[in-house]
């Protein structure tokens, strides 16, 4: 896989493919999140950073009103053609409808977008793999959209169209904290966000000699969407049984004591381990900011370890290969701690690994996993980088 590509490439493709030249090129990383897993829509704090695979775009305002896609990654689908008016979801027009929804809700919020456009798209974030290739997709086309027709916008607005882009246009009913992570991110630094204020702090991860390593399950994220709304519900749920007594908008406003002190009112059992993950991944996500400015790395790793286990059993969205890569990371020598990444149900893992014991990890990890699950995962270097960004 190859993780960067130069803007010379980017353009002579471009032009390839629809035979004149771009106008500009960008780009737009991934995500990956350091812990605060499921926590954004419950009103809690996550942790996450940009990283440096991501989505390349080339782009070139057109004279009429067409919109015209095409994807490296989904080549056979060759151009993808829809009119600029009246955008709407299409099953059949695949993934143009990330970048469809992005371009409807700008049109939406009074942005005058008045030329068709031509939009190449290179990504090399792996498919499904819970590195937020979407998000990814929707902050590109926010900031093509923005150059092209030097649209007044802030950052926050180009989140909050990617967001609204997810929720409402693909329909699943996500958080804010991958179009923050990608529309945010700095360098070198994670991002730690109140998902309830928008208050933010850029934190530099200084991992002194450790890396994290990317583990990738390699599997199809079936399902995904519709537990990941389950889930939601679950929560919300919890929410109004806690309200007969409390008064609060988010589990995100308790911390561990006072939860105690409430879950009574919480009738089933597995919406007493949803809520309980929820508020009990918060504070850890608060702990582990501190931990790291502490430099206290082996405490984050352990934090790291906790939300695992936590996401396993209370909120039960890892499954046989996450449990596996993490479980067999938690064994191997210079591992500070592991834990998914994402919202779960197969996609990545992360683990916080010494430098030097990164070679024996992979091998080690890789060999038990394809032992248990039958094929290879992947592993990549993290590298932390800076948000959506036009490149020329
Ligand atoms: C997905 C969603 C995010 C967040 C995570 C789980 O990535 O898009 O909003 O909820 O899952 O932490």
């Amino acid at each position: 896989m190859s993780t960067t590509m130069s803007i010379q490439q980017l353009r002579s493709k471009f032009e390839k493919v629809f035979g004149t030249e771009a106008d500009h090129t960008f780009f737009s990383p991934g995500r990956i999140n350091l812990i605060g897993e499921h926590t954004d829509y419950n009103g809690g704090h996550v942790f996450p950073a940009a990283i440096s695979l991501g989505t390349y775009g080339a782009a070139r305002k057109r004279e009429d009103k067409k919109l015209r896609f095409y994807s490296a990654n989904f080549e056979e689908q060759g151009i993808i053609e829809v009119p600029l008016e009246n955008l709407c979801f299409n099953k059949k027009h695949n993934w143009t409808n990330y970048p469809k929804g992005v371009i409807y809700f700008l049109q939406k919020a009074g942005h005058i977008i008045e030329k068709g456009m031509d939009i190449y798209v290179s990504g090399n974030i792996p498919n499904g793999s819970g590195l937020s290739s979407s998000a990814s997709l929707e902050l590109l086309t926010g900031i093509i959209v923005e150059k092209l027709f030097d649209l007044k916008l802030e950052r926050l607005d180009l989140v909050k169209i990617g967001k609204q882009t997810e929720n409402e246009f693909i329909g699943v009913n996500s958080g804010i904290m991958d179009q923050f992570a990608i529309g945010m991110g700095a360098d070198q630094r994670a991002i730690y966000l109140d998902t309830n204020t928008l208050e933010y702090d850029l934190v530099p991860l200084e991992l002194k000699d450790n890396v994290v390593v990317i583990m990738n399950t390699n599997k199809r994220r079936e399902l995904a969407d519709s537990k990941y709304n389950e889930r939601r519900a679950e929560c919300e749920k919890a929410v109004e049984e806690l309200n007969r007594k409390l008064s609060i908008a988010t589990l995100g406003e308790l911390d561990e004591w006072s939860f105690d002190e409430y879950s009574y009112l919480i009738e089933d059992e597995n919406r007493l381990k949803r809520a309980r993950h929820a508020v009990l991944e918060n504070q850890r996500t608060l702990q582990a900011r501190a931990a790291l400015q502490a430099g206290d790395l082996d405490k984050f790793g352990r934090l790291m370890n906790a939300s695992h286990v936590s996401l396993e059993h209370d909120y039960e969205v890892t499954g046989l290969e996450l449990d596996t890569l993490v479980h067999t990371a938690w064994e191997q020598e210079g591992v500070l701690g592991a834990r998914m990444t994402g919202a779960g149900f197969g996609g990545c893992a992360i683990a916080l690994v010494r430098k030097d014991a990164v070679a024996a990890f992979k091998e080690a990890v890789g060999k038990r996993y394809e032992e248990v699950v039958g094929y290879a995962p992947s592993f990549y270097i993290a590298e932390v980088a800076s948000g959506t960004r036009v490149l020329d």
